[in-house]
């Protein structure tokens, strides 16, 4: 999959990304992530890409011109499909598994990244297909969400993490959050593992899993339980639980 992210800080992007799984991938070329600086399209000596706003208001805003430039040269207009664009936003849909995983459907991935006060509309309306968000707070820019966005796709993709048995059982993948993990020693500070995690016995550590998953869910983000049907049966072995932790 390639990401192509178009911003005033290509460094802050590269420098993250470059590090640990998603650097290794890249190394692989599982994943390509190119950070175009918009200010090589600023059409002028200064690099000066953005301007005071329209109306009045503090600030400046990016203009249209070196955002649509740096758009373009991504790829032939005359030859290719326009890449899918997501601006990082805090007005956009707020990311989440699901989202990330819709957008890892995507061969090239086009990340706009706005900093100042924003970007001119237009330009927006011309090259963006969707607004993501990481959350209901507002950033300096949108480097640090891109990152967010690129390394929570990047690691569903093939190849990227040893297996997708790693990311599949994993909080928010099934809806509900995943269980308490342990390794060794069996015994830390007088704390033991769950005796059924020594015990060999797949199915039932599968079941413990399961249900403390949902217990834990039920008592952090029971937001998240409203969505799933939970049976008496479960309901009956999370309050097991419950009463066993109190
Ligand atoms: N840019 C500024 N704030 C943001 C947010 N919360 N999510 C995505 N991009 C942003």
């Amino acid at each position: 999959m390639k990401f192509s992210v178009l911003t005033l800080f290509p460094e802050q992007v590269k420098n993250f990304l470059s590090e640990s799984i998603i650097g290794r991938a890249m190394e692989k070329d599982i994943l390509s992530i190119d950070c175009i600086d918009i200010r090589d399209f600023s059409g002028n000596r200064y690099g000066k890409v953005d301007d005071t706003l329209f109306g009045g208001g503090t600030g400046m805003l990016m203009q249209c011109e070196p955002v649509f430039q740096a758009f373009s040269s991504l790829y032939d207009a005359s030859k290719e499909t326009k890449p899918h664009c997501v601006f990082m936003s805090p007005k956009g849909q707020v990311l989440s598994q699901k989202k990330a995983q819709e957008l890892a459907k995507y061969d090239h991935l086009v990340i706009l990244c706005g900093h100042y006060e924003g970007i001119d509309q237009r330009v927006l309306d011309e090259i963006v297909d969707e607004d993501v968000s990481i959350g209901d707070y507002v950033l300096t820019g949108g480097e640090v969400a891109a990152c967010v966005v690129i390394d929570c796709i990047s690691r569903m993709i093939d190849g990227v993490l040893p297996n997708s048995e790693a990311y599949e059982e994993e909080s928010h993948m099934s809806g509900y959050l995943e269980a308490p993990q342990y390794t060794k020693p069996n015994i830390w500070h007088d704390k033991k593992v769950p005796e059924v995690m020594l015990s060999g016995n797949h199915a039932k550590i599968k079941e413990w899993k399961r249900i403390h998953g949902l217990y834990d869910t039920w008592k952090r983000r029971p937001d998240m339980l409203e969505k799933l049907e939970i049976s008496a049966e479960d309901w009956q072995k999370i309050l097991k639980i419950d009463k066993e932790d109190s």
